[in-house]
């Protein structure tokens, strides 16, 4: 048992008892495909070893008792019941609840205890995490057989409908269907995926977390969403076909670049170039051509933070200092934006000195060091056996 299966179980044997399952969900990295998944683009995250974990069984009375360890909160609900007075982490579980039901699931009154070890706020998808280890937690104990890619979807109406923020399809279906040393490119579109091998010798995932918290990030999420619907709905007036940015060619970019607010355009350009460059990258990857995908990560950077505008100027150094450093092939922001970390592609020999350079950089600018994390692709959701 390790250290977060160990802290869940003495909590759940202390408040309902010692019989009950565990299951536990990721976080994850996003190597490239950023703000491409609610626009039908392609994503290639994988995730990580950092878990929600949940214990969980069915209980006899009428409502959920769910307890997190981290919050030290208890919330008590009816299978159909969620209310704003809950606590946020409350919604996300209630809101999952909520959408299986909606899908024709009985669930029934359950007993829980929850706790991770996911750096919150550093864009590593802790939300999603959570969805996704009560969607299969519960999945599990009711024998529903949900597919996972459908559990991946309640997760995201749970963030959509009831957390009120407009994500995309990435960070669920990462944390559900993410598999160990394995990458996935996902077509957001019709969800088929290709799992991709990601287990270089040589070459270490670096996060740098600049310990922003990206509390902008709802917000100016939803407004990048409205944006880029803003400018699709002036290229449907030229080519009613197209029904999202995915179709979309940098030409009908160009001609509704007079029609629309110079920021939709920039928005608009932005995710039709990430979507060609996030294909282009792992065109790169299936060679080992680790120059050409840091190249494209470095592209990606620099359209997410002069085009899309969800940098600040803490993931700007840390990308900037890293493109000065020996052994980076890559580096860029990574997630929502507004904080969180920066996802750095680093030869394993070079990795102490990155994480010197930029460090002592950062801090000389920012007062404080970042906080790094050398990242491993793991297995995705599972239950504990
Ligand atoms: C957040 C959302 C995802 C995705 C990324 C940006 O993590 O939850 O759906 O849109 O931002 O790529």
């Amino acid at each position: 048992m390790d250290l977060l299966e160990n802290k869940i179980s003495v909590e759940f044997s202390k408040r309902f008892g010692s019989s009950g399952v565990i299951v536990k969900a990721p976080g994850r990295v996003n190597l490239i495909g950023e703000h491409t998944d609610y626009n039908q683009g392609f994503v290639l995250p994988g995730s990580i070893g950092k878990y929600i974990a949940v214990k969980i069984k069915p209980n006899s009375i009428d409502k959920c008792r769910v307890y997190s360890l981290d919050y030290n909160s208890e919330v008590q609900f009816y299978p159909n019941e969620i209310s704003n007075l809950f606590p946020h982490w409350a919604k996300y579980i209630a809101g999952v609840v909520i959408e299986m039901m909606k899908d024709g699931y009985q669930v029934q009154p359950f007993d829980a205890v929850f706790t991770g070890d996911i750096p919150l706020g550093a864009g590593l998808s802790s939300s999603a995490a959570l969805e996704s280890a009560f969607a299969l937690a519960i999945n599990h104990i009711f024998d529903f057989k949900i597919e996972r890619r459908d559990l991946a979807l309640i997760g995201q109406r749970a963030e959509n409908i009831h957390a009120g923020v407009q994500c995309g399809i990435m960070d669920q279906f990462a944390s559900l269907l993410g598999e160990d040393r394995t990458l996935l490119k996902v077509d957001c579109r019709s969800l088929e995926y290709e799992r991709i091998p990601f287990h270089p010798d040589n070459t270490m995932i670096v996060l740098a977390d600049t310990l922003v918290k990206h509390s902008l990030a709802s917000s100016e999420y939803n407004i990048r969403r409205q944006q880029c619907n803003a400018g699709l709905q002036e290229i449907q007036k030229i080519d009613s076909k197209i029904s999202s940015l995915r179709d979309a060619s940098i030409d009908l970019i160009e001609a509704i670049k007079l029609k629309v607010d110079s920021k939709v355009y920039d928005r608009c350009k932005y995710v039709v170039e990430e979507i060609t460059r996030t294909t282009q990258a792992c065109e790169a990857l299936k060679v080992d051509d680790y120059v050409t995908f840091g190249k494209r990560m470095y592209e990606t950077h620099y359209g997410l933070s002069e085009l899309y505008e969800v940098c600040c100027k803490e993931l700007d150094l840390l990308v900037e200092t890293a493109t000065t450093v020996t052994g980076v092939y890559g580096a860029r922001m990574m997630g929502g934006g507004f904080g969180g970390c920066t996802i750095n592609l680093v030869s394993k020999d070079n990795t102490e000195s990155f994480i010197e350079s930029v460090g002592e950089k950062f801090k000389l600018r920012f007062g404080q060091l970042p906080k790094f994390y050398l990242v491993e692709i793991s297995k995705g959701a599972h239950v504990v056996e």
